[in-house]
């Protein structure tokens, strides 16, 4: 894609082995809830010709509007955006507030809709780009298909945060997940253009020239850009833009950047920590991807899938015959959840927790052991190429040196 020249770059000893130059390619700082990608750290990655998301879940809109205008100080022009659960329920009023404030795009974290997507009904008056995060070749083609969406963000089982598989054994790598997409989108482009009942080598031969022309195919049939994320880093970037991605995201490594406005607690634990566990989150029931820690100890316990689990389900009540009395005691104050996801499976397995409450107490407050520590694939990465309150352009040099081959 673009313009491409092959460059051997050595990063310290790292074996990176040869990177083409994708001056095309653009780099993105992923929002990270609760309060972590603030407006400090947006401004100063935009500032240096990053995309910045902040982390909006878990924000409410006045604290929003703080940290948008503390980004947009720090940098006027750069690109910066939100990252926003569609599922909650006051969406429509921040997503105006963020339109207002200057944002260029809203990161759908958490659902979408044809409303969201086309702009219409109670969305009609959002303008800014819309960016649908998907986790699923089959969703990312429904988006294409709707005919709107300029960039789509793929997260694969290697991000941090909710992961969007049901199971552990329903992940997709970030890699694979950007192959399968990137080979869905040119089938269904190949049928569009060939006719359903093409023979296979015609087919296969349009394939071929969708990946050797991708932006021609684009262009001419408004296909949307697709920006990587979840455990990237410079051993395999390379074949994560080879298998279809146009941009790349990152996350966790710029949490725990100076600029970022995680708690000192929360940024060492993620240098202490060896490994990520899977736990059942209260939004959903979905799989959240976090360090280990007294809390998970005290309230999970591993099933035979992988993953920690609420000690006090119905599953474990009938299998014990008796009623597991938590002493949780987080209670819903602001309900803030369309539909009241979390609270109806607080309900059912009669365990309430907020997801909200339990990230912020961690990262805010600095209780690392009273909480869960959100982390990702690229925990042990993070380890071994940067330190803990590096600064987010010290990080952006280093992504620059194996994603351009320069540190302009
Ligand atoms: C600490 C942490 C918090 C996150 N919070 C959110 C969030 O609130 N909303 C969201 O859509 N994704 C969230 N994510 C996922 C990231 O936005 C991102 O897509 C992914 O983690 C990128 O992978 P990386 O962290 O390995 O670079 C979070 C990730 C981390 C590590």
């Amino acid at each position: 894609m673009g313009d491409e020249m092959n460059q051997n770059i050595d990063n310290e000893g790292q074996n990176t082995g040869t990177i083409k130059k994708n001056k095309n390619v653009k780099v993105w700082q992923e929002g990270a809830a609760v309060k972590i990608t603030t407006g400090e750290l947006g401004g100063a990655v935009a500032r240096e010709g990053f995309v910045a998301s902040l982390g909006g879940a878990g924000m409410t809109p006045d604290e929003l509007e703080r940290e948008i205008r503390i980004a947009r100080e720090i940098c006027p022009d750069g690109e910066i955006g939100v990252n926003l659960m569609y599922v909650a329920k006051d969406f429509h009023n921040v997503a105006r507030t963020v339109q207002k404030l200057g944002a260029n795009f809203i990161v759908l974290s958490a659902g979408y809709d044809s409303k969201i997507l086309n702009c219409t009904g109670e969305c009609e008056d959002l303008k800014l780009e819309i960016i649908p995060k998907v986790a699923h070749p089959s969703l990312a083609l429904r988006v294409l298909q709707s005919g709107v969406v300029k960039r789509i963000m793929l997260e694969g089982a290697g991000c941090g945060g909710h992961i969007g598989f049901s199971s552990i054994k329903n992940f997709i790598s970030t890699e694979e997940l950007v192959r399968l997409t990137f080979m869905r989108f040119a089938t269904y482009l190949a049928r569009q253009v060939l006719g359903k009942g093409a023979p296979e080598k015609e087919v296969e031969a349009f394939i071929e020239d969708v990946k050797n022309h991708r932006e021609d195919y684009r262009k001419k049939y408004h296909v949307p850009e697709l920006i990587a994320a979840g455990g990237i880093n410079e051993d395999n970037f390379q074949r994560i833009i080879d298998n279809g991605a146009d941009h790349i995201a990152n996350c966790l490594i710029f949490t725990i950047c100076k600029e970022s406005n995680a708690h000192l607690n929360w940024k060492n634990m993620q240098f202490q920590a060896d490994k990520r566990i899977f736990f059942e989150s209260p939004v959903k029931g979905m799989i959240g991807s976090a360090i280990k820690n007294s809390f998970i100890d005290k309230y999970f316990e591993l099933d035979d899938t992988g993953v920690y689990r609420f000690k006090a389900t119905e599953k474990n009540r009938q299998k014990n015959g008796e009623k597991i009395k938590s002493d949780f005691t987080d209670r819903c104050v602001t309900k803030c959840m369309e539909n009241d996801f979390c609270l109806k499976y607080s309900k059912d397995y009669l365990h309430p927790m907020c997801i909200f409450h339990r990230l912020e107490e961690t990262a805010v407050e600095g209780n690392v052991d009273d909480g869960i520590v959100f982390t990702s694939e690229n925990l042990n990465y993070i380890q071994k190429v940067a330190k803990v309150n590096i600064s987010a352009k010290e990080v952006i040099d280093y992504i620059k040196k194996y994603t351009y081959g320069t540190t302009n």
